[in-house]
């Protein structure tokens, strides 16, 4: 990683849940975090940190929409010349434990919206500014639920199918840009099940365990490209 100036890094649904903590970590090791939020005016906890004096400032971001992700890579090339570190966070668990006949392709739509499409507006828009670094770090956060040896229990088929589609552009993405820019290393990331809203209240892991291995992919040191990792280790696909 680019040591001689301060890191910048992107982390999208950054106002709660797991998004909050991966920010806060990253600020604690003082990279400069743009913490993306659909209503940054109103996102006391990371105003909070601010206050704090951790180097974390909230911007406008609703990743499904293109112009939205456009505004702040252009905010972000005039301010910075570049980005380290993007964590594609934000996501949504629409669908329950239902049978696949019940889901409707508007719940599969709009998961696909965020969980998917978000992360490639994000990824299109904003590698290209860690491109101009020549060194960088990309982190989809996935879900062991999406892996297929885990898809036996059945249901939450528009989630796990989106997240699958995600672990695939994970893969993809790496190896596009594994000649040009070996240095740029893509990765996906199961926080395990964490006590958030999507997660719920009777989840065991906190949402700074849950932020761990995002955190140590997004600085990692020893290359690993392309790869899903739980608890800093690799996790089958
Ligand atoms: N919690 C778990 O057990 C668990 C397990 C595996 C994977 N994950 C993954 O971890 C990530 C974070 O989940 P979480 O548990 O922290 O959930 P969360 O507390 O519900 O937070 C979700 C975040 O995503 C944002 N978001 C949703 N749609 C968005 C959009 N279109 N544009 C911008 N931001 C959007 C939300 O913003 P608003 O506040 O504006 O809605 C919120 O900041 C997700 O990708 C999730 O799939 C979670």
């Amino acid at each position: 990683m680019n040591s001689t100036s301060e890191k910048i890094a992107v982390v999208t649904g950054a106002n709660r849940g797991i998004g909050l903590a991966v920010s806060r970590q990253l600020a604690e090791q003082g990279i400069r975090v743009l913490a993306g939020c659909r209503r940054p005016d109103a996102a006391d906890d990371l105003k909070a940190l601010q206050s704090q004096g951790l180097p974390i400032e909230a911007v406008a971001l609703a990743v499904d929409d293109r112009g939205s992700v456009a505004a702040l890579a252009k905010a972000v090339e005039q301010r910075f010349g570049g980005l380290d570190i993007l964590i594609n966070n934000a996501g949504v668990a629409l669908d329950q434990w239902q049978s696949f006949f019940e889901l409707s392709a508007d719940c599969l739509r709009e998961t696909l919206e965020t969980n998917v499409i978000g992360a490639l507006h994000c990824s299109q828009l904003l590698v290209p500014l860690i491109k101009q670094r020549g060194v960088g770090r990309v982190v989809n956060v996935s879900t062991e639920l999406a892996s297929m040896g885990e898809m036996q229990m059945g249901s939450t088929v528009a989630y796990r199918s989106s997240k699958a589609a995600l672990n695939a552009m994970t893969v993809l993405l790496a190896k596009e840009l594994e000649k040009d820019f070996p240095e740029i290393w893509v990765n996906a990331a199961c926080p395990g099940w964490v006590k958030t809203e999507l997660g719920g209240p009777d989840a065991p892991r906190t949402t700074d365990e849950g932020a761990d291995t995002i955190v140590w992919l997004a600085t990692l040191e020893e290359r690993h490209n392309g790869g899903l990792f739980r608890d800093r280790a690799p996790y089958p696909w």
